[in-house]
């Protein structure tokens, strides 16, 4: 199947785990006909179940009438990946270190890290009546690599 870019997907699932997978099979059906690295693909596929997993358990705190909403801004070089909760937000800047020494043998407190070490850009925004939105943006490499813009998603929003 071939996905015509630019394009956007957008979801809005239950906010339970098993909705993680769903997700991620959708992304990966999305990307699958255009000229991505294995790797981009591979940490594509994590920081979006990093940012869904903390929608779903910070942000919407596990409630099951809570929502998640998700767009997938997909362009000839580039993708934006953007989740959005129902929480009451927080304070990324707060956010400790992973590889502070105190944390280094911490389990969790993980998963922003890897969003911001492993896509090209990480904003957080948050809705005057709550709401925590994430956009993740990673440019692809391969026959992208060096293009003019990236053409990153469409405009709308
Ligand atoms: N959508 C969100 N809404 C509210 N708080 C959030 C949200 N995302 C992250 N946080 C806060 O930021 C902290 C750090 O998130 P991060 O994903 O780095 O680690 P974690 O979720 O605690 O652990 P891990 O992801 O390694 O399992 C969380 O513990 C939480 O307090
Ligand atoms: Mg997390």
């Amino acid at each position: 199947m071939s996905s015509p870019v630019p394009q956007t997907i957008r979801l809005r699932v239950g906010n339970r785990y098993e909705n993680i997978e769903l997700v991620q099979a959708i992304l990966e059906e999305v990307l699958e006909p255009l000229e991505i690295d294995d790797e981009s693909r591979y940490w594509m596929d994590i920081a979006l179940r990093e940012a869904l997993t903390n929608a779903i358990k910070h942000g919407n705190a596990l409630d099951p009438r809570k929502k998640v909403e998700v767009a997938l801004e997909v362009g000839a070089c580039a993708i934006d990946i953007v989740v959005e909760d129902e929480g009451s937000g927080f304070d990324p800047a707060a956010v400790e270190d992973p590889l502070a020494p105190d944390n280094l043998l911490k389990t969790q407190g993980r998963g922003i890290f890897y969003m911001r070490k492993f896509m090209d850009k990480i904003e957080y925004a948050f809705g005057a009546a709550g709401g925590t939105k994430v956009r993740l943006h990673k440019k692809f490499g391969g026959a992208c690599a060096g293009a003019e813009g990236d053409q990153g998603g469409t405009d709308e929003d």
